[in-house]
């Protein structure tokens, strides 16, 4: 099972306590350590998580630089527990316009965490649904274009995925935002307002079983009990 997540609400979260805003993101990052520890245990098997979109780089340069940091620091603290945990982590995204430091920390885990198999982290960083589409139409050679042949383009091969079957946004808004968008298509969606540093892995097995009684139909017809 492919779970795809839009972490949203650190901000609000750290202001509802008066605390800044990266005071939000340093709990999110808990949050990440949380959920990515329970997930193999609730039958996931990709866990795709938006970190950082394109589009947040219009923030203020010390909350950018500060989740720069926090991801570094992430990476530094949780290599070694996610290598004995089996997970593989992979970034998705672009490259070009992140820190020198921390693109090396990402090679660094990815490298490291090659081998696992219990489960397939995909961390979402400076990326755009629709920048990663659009790249893939370009690198497509038309007359030998499937759509198979597509799924396999928009991601590297070491980060492909199938495709979503739950996405789930927190925060209380109800949007995609640009994630996973051609990865989507058949995904179950599912909201709650509870801000990201408060989700807790009961949510995501709540989230989980709620996906897990819903008929999904592909466009054909409803199951016959
Ligand atoms: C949305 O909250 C959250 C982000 C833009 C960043 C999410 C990042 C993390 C939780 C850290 C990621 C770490 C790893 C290791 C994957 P917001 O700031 O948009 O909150 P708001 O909507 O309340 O303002």
């Amino acid at each position: 099972m492919h779970i795809a997540i839009i972490m949203d609400g650190n901000g609000r979260w750290a202001t509802q306590r008066g605390a800044p805003r990266t005071f939000g993101h340093r709990a999110g990052i808990q949050t990440v350590r949380r959920i990515v520890e329970a997930a193999p245990g609730l039958g996931v098997s990709t866990l795709s998580l938006f970190a950082f979109s394109a589009d947040n780089w219009r923030r203020p340069p010390e909350e950018v630089s500060a989740l720069m940091g926090l991801l570094g620091a992430y990476i530094g603290s949780e290599t070694e527990r996610l290598i004995t945990k089996g997970v593989r982590v992979s970034f998705i995204g672009r490259r070009d316009r992140l820190p020198a430091k921390l693109l090396s920390q990402i090679a660094r885990l990815e490298a490291a965490t090659a081998g696992g198999a219990a489960l397939q982290v995909r961390i979402a960083l400076d990326y755009s649904s629709r920048a990663a589409i659009l790249q893939a139409a370009l690198a497509l050679v038309p007359e030998r274009a499937t759509l198979d042949g597509f799924a396999r383009t928009i991601s590297a091969p070491a980060d492909h995925a199938p495709d979503v079957d739950l996405l789930i946004r927190t925060g209380g808004e109800k949007r995609l935002s640009d994630f996973l968008l051609w990865e989507s298509a058949y995904a179950e969606l599912w909201f709650t307002d509870t801000m990201w540093p408060d989700f807790e892995p009961q949510d995501l097995a709540d989230a989980i079983n709620d996906f897990s009684q819903r008929d999904r139909r592909f466009g054909g017809l409803a199951r016959v009990a």
